[in-house]
């Protein structure tokens, strides 16, 4: 059984990503982490991020289970990981790590951008979770203050929207809701309502 989630960024997916694994008893892969920890391995060798080679390199000694969520969620990780995302060599050296994790039984919540598109194309069930960009920067915004951050509710809007339109424009592998997936919209859900909106999606579909 393969769960593709795909959405903008703060939509919630990755939320729902891993309650739902728990719930089904399956693996999870956030492969916004994928992308990230490349970026993350350019930024700390001072490399350009155009620089592809050098990026499908790191990509092959990618180890998944090595990746750290809390270093790889920093602010500028993630800007630098949309800016690398557009290299169409790497996509594909990560997009063939990503398969053969969801593939490896019993199955998994994989949850990105192009997961219901491109890297899972059959999967079981795909959900499109999204949320006004307002929502989005509210939550956002909210979260990096418990964490004990500074933010700003304006300037977290500003870089979500930034992000927003880098990936759904690039030419390959763009943010897009794939033509069988169920729309779940959480702009007035709160997580536990979300939750139980994608449970009951997916047990329709498995
Ligand atoms: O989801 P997250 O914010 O961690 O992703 C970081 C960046 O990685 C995204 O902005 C996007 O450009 C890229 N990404 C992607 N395809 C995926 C997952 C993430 O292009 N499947």
């Amino acid at each position: 059984m393969i769960i593709a989630i795909d959405g903008p960024a703060a939509s919630g997916k990755g939320t729902l990503a891993r309650r739902l694994a728990d719930h089904f008893k399956l693996r999870h892969l956030d492969t916004g982490l994928t992308y990230r920890a490349v970026a993350a391995a350019l930024l700390a060798k001072g490399l350009p991020l155009g620089d592809e080679s050098v990026a499908i390199e790191i990509a092959q000694h990618l180890d998944l289970a090595q990746m750290d969520k809390s270093v790889l969620s920093a602010h500028e990780i993630g800007e630098a990981a949309s800016r690398i995302a557009v290299l169409g060599g790497l996509r594909e050296e990560l997009v063939n790590l990503q398969r053969k994790f969801a593939e490896t039984p019993p199955g998994a919540v994989m949850d990105g951008r192009d997961i219901g598109t491109v890297v899972c194309p059959h999967a079981t069930v795909k959900l499109f979770v999204t949320a006004s960009p307002e929502a989005r920067a509210r939550r956002r915004t909210d979260e990096m203050i418990s964490k004990g951050n500074d933010a700003s509710y304006a300037s977290v809007l500003e870089d979500l929207k930034r992000r927003d339109e880098r990936d759904s424009q690039r030419t390959v592998a763009p943010l897009k809701q794939a033509d069988d997936a169920v729309l779940l919209d959480t702009t007035e859900m709160d997580i536990e309502a979300a939750f139980e909106a994608a449970v009951d999606i997916v047990s329709k579909a498995a």
